[in-house]
């Protein structure tokens, strides 16, 4: 052992063995950002010219290896070395190259991983290639070396999806080659010793299997069938099947393809979006706060969506008791429950042991006092007010002052709620999406009164059950159903001003939406929303427009799919464009007398995004909403408002 060498304020280095130990202390990822990269090449000539160093192990402080290239730089102006530079150096040194993968090794760590000659990983490590999910391809040799170690559809897999793999799926496709049993520096500087004098294993010069023609050709058809018109999806598939080529002639090509999709609008609109999801939880006034300490969760009503959420709580490893209005029906919850959990067994996201173990902890029961021991109960009965203000009241009798109290109403005001209750400041809404052990979105219900800690609460839950948190304001259908009442309207608007049911749902595809506004209402059914315009039509103002075309629907029965026919007609489950909802579009018009005019698509986008924008300024100006990113998450997370156009609030600029 001697003395550190400092060779950039980020990157320092011991010599142990005759090993140099670079480590990488950029916090918090450890991203490759200029002064890393200028310190990587320095350790990288040092060790070539130091006769006493047979090898180099690269390594990070604290619990990532390397996230990534440095997303912030992006835009900036390029400073020298760039990262494939400084990866070639890795590759091509004499001596031995070994990562030591302490923590997540991802895009630009990935690949600075592929080009070492050894990869030796703690078993927390994880790694990927996400840039994807950023608009752009690998861009330091992920396309080209990953093809060449594990074979092309694997790293078409990995890729496109731009999802992690742990240390066991890393080991068995060949990215990394040891999971260290031992200490992990410790493992990699004798891997080191190991390999000098020896003949290195170089990824970049590894031959590419030539046989599996046909499953690229499917999982690329597959991939390209899904892409919904982003780019980056497309090219990287481009670069994966065409790199058993000269790796220099691959690594040119996907520089450029780099280069020209970190500039474009689809990028800059999944950069918005990672920074987006980072500061939905930061919070105005909760600065310092602690959240209340949570062990147990109650959860009330164990229908579809109570469900959903037990699940979410016992995979995030609370105790959870449900409870429903008799033993049968909470038996019954039980069992609906279980059968999740079940699914998620068989589809191996759970083990057995973590199936046995999160059944353990549930219990379900249809007595309110089986609640005291609960720290947050979650209520997720009928969403009438009556109904839930009851509930709420019973709850005050059982459970401890400082528990915490959640509503999931998607339309009451839970300040109406709150106020009935003994407690109003551990009152707050928790409004999740269906299903709720799969939609990542849950919108935080800050009340009138809802005190700073109970806020803080809602969120660490949330995080801990691996949502995306963002906290709304009370105001009719919170942020989310607010901004797609707008949506809805606007698109009525355009029916009667001359689009039909498909041209509209056709250019909100087009735009990147899974599926139209009035295929997802005939999936969802037509009634629920019915039912609520009946509720409302007394407090309607006369003075505003009004389309009835979804009333006339309803009347006849045409409530969606289930039905058989809703917006569109569904022979043999089809979806059809229907003639007869066509005329009852015309005689609508008619009765108003409207002409009806054509729209091209760009104008129907134009107008869905307008009204959804206009919406979302209304909502920052009464406050509602803290920011623009936050209504941009709540749209793309849990609207199907597509990822890669940033949200409608970022599409206006
Ligand atoms: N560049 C710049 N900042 C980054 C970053 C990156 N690559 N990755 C994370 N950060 C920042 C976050 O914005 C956040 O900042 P904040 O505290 O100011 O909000 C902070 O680091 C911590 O991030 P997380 O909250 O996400 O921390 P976690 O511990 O939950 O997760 C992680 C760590 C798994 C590394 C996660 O941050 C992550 O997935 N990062 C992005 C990884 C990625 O996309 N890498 C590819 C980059 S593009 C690339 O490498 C191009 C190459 O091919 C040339």
């Amino acid at each position: 052992m001697n003395d550190a060498i400092e060779f950039s304020s980020t990157v320092s280095a011991m010599t142990r063995g005759g090993i140099l130990v670079v480590t990488i202390d950029n916090a918090p990822v450890n991203a490759t950002s200029a002064d890393v990269r200028s310190g990587l090449e320095k350790a990288l000539v040092h060790a070539e010219a130091t006769a006493d160093v047979a090898g180099v192990v690269i390594t990070g402080a604290g619990k990532t290896f390397i996230g990534g290239a440095d997303i912030r730089e992006f835009g900036k102006p390029a400073i020298e070395p760039t990262l494939p530079a400084v990866i070639e150096k890795i590759e091509k040194l004499s001596k031995p190259v070994v990562a030591a993968l302490n923590g997540a090794a991802l895009g630009g760590g990935l690949e600075v991983a592929l080009a070492c000659h050894y990869r030796v990983a703690s078993s927390t490590a994880q790694v990927g290639l996400p840039e994807v999910k950023l608009g752009i391809v690998p861009g330091a040799g992920g396309t080209q070396r990953l093809p060449r170690l594990i074979g092309i559809p694997a790293a078409l897999d990995l890729i496109i999806s731009g999802r992690s793999a742990k240390t066991d799926e890393a080991l068995s496709l060949g990215i990394i080659d040891e999971i260290a049993k031992a200490d992990l520096v410790e493992t990699a500087i004798s891997a080191a010793q190991k390999l000098s004098g020896k003949q290195l294993r170089r990824t970049g010069e590894l031959s590419i299997a030539t046989n599996e023609a046909a499953e690229i050709e499917r999982a690329a058809a597959r991939i390209l069938g899904r892409a919904r018109g982003q780019k980056a999806p497309a090219e990287a598939v481009r670069l994966i099947t065409s790199s058993n080529r000269p790796l220099a002639e691959g690594l040119a090509d996907e520089r450029a393809t780099f280069l020209t999709l970190r500039d474009s609008r689809e990028a800059a609109a999944l950069r918005y979006v990672f920074f987006a999801e980072r500061e939905s939880s930061r919070v105005e006034g909760l600065e310092g706060i602690e959240p209340r300490p949570v062990k147990t969760i109650g959860i009330c009503g164990l229908g579809l969506m109570g469900s959903g959420i037990a699940v979410a709580a016992l995979a995030a490893g609370y105790t959870v008791i449900g409870l429903d209005q008799t033993v049968e029906i909470a038996e019954k919850g039980r069992e609906c429950i279980v059968g999740l959990l079940e699914r998620n067994l068989a589809s191996g996201r759970l083990d057995q042991d973590g199936f046995e173990a999160q059944k353990a902890r549930l219990s379900v029961t249809a007595s309110d006092a089986d609640l005291a021991p609960c720290d947050l109960v979650i209520e997720a009965v009928f969403d009438d007010l009556d109904i839930k203000i009851d509930l709420f009241l019973r709850l005050d009798k059982v459970i401890r002052p400082d528990a915490v109290l959640a509503t999931n109403t998607s339309y009451l005001n839970p300040d109406e709620i709150a106020a009935a209750t003994a407690y109003p400041e551990r009152v707050l809404g928790m409004h999740f999406f269906s299903p709720a052990h799969v939609m990542r979105l849950l919108e935080i219900v800050r009340c009138a009164r809802t005190a700073p800690d109970v806020l803080a609460t809602g969120l660490a839950v949330a995080k801990t059950f691996k949502k995306l948190p963002v906290v709304t304001g009370v105001t009719e259908g919170f942020i989310g159903n607010r901004i797609f009442s707008a949506y809805r309207r606007e698109a009525e608007f355009l029916l009667e001003d001359g689009a039909l049911p498909h041209e509209i749902d056709a250019a909100l595809e087009d735009y990147g939406f899974p599926m139209g506004l009035f295929a997802v209402y005939d999936m969802a059914g037509l009634e629920i929303a019915w039912a609520r315009r009946k509720r409302q039509a007394a407090a309607r103002d006369p003075a505003t427009r009004y389309v009835g075309i979804a009333d006339t629907l309803c009347e006849m029965g045409r409530f969606g799919q289930k039905a058989g026919r809703g917006w569109y007609a569904y022979p043999d489950g089809k979806r059809t464009i229907d003639p007869d909802v066509t005329a009852i579009i015309e005689t609508a018009r008619a009765q108003k007398g409207i002409t009806p005019r054509a729209f091209p698509k760009s104008e129907i986008q134009e107008r869905m995004l307008k009204a959804m924008a206009a919406e979302g300024e209304a909502l920052l100006a009464e406050g509602i909403a803290a920011r623009p990113s936050d209504i941009d998450l709540v749209m793309i997370n849990g609207y199907g408002f597509p990822a890669h156009k940033g949200g409608p609030m970022f599409a206006r600029t």
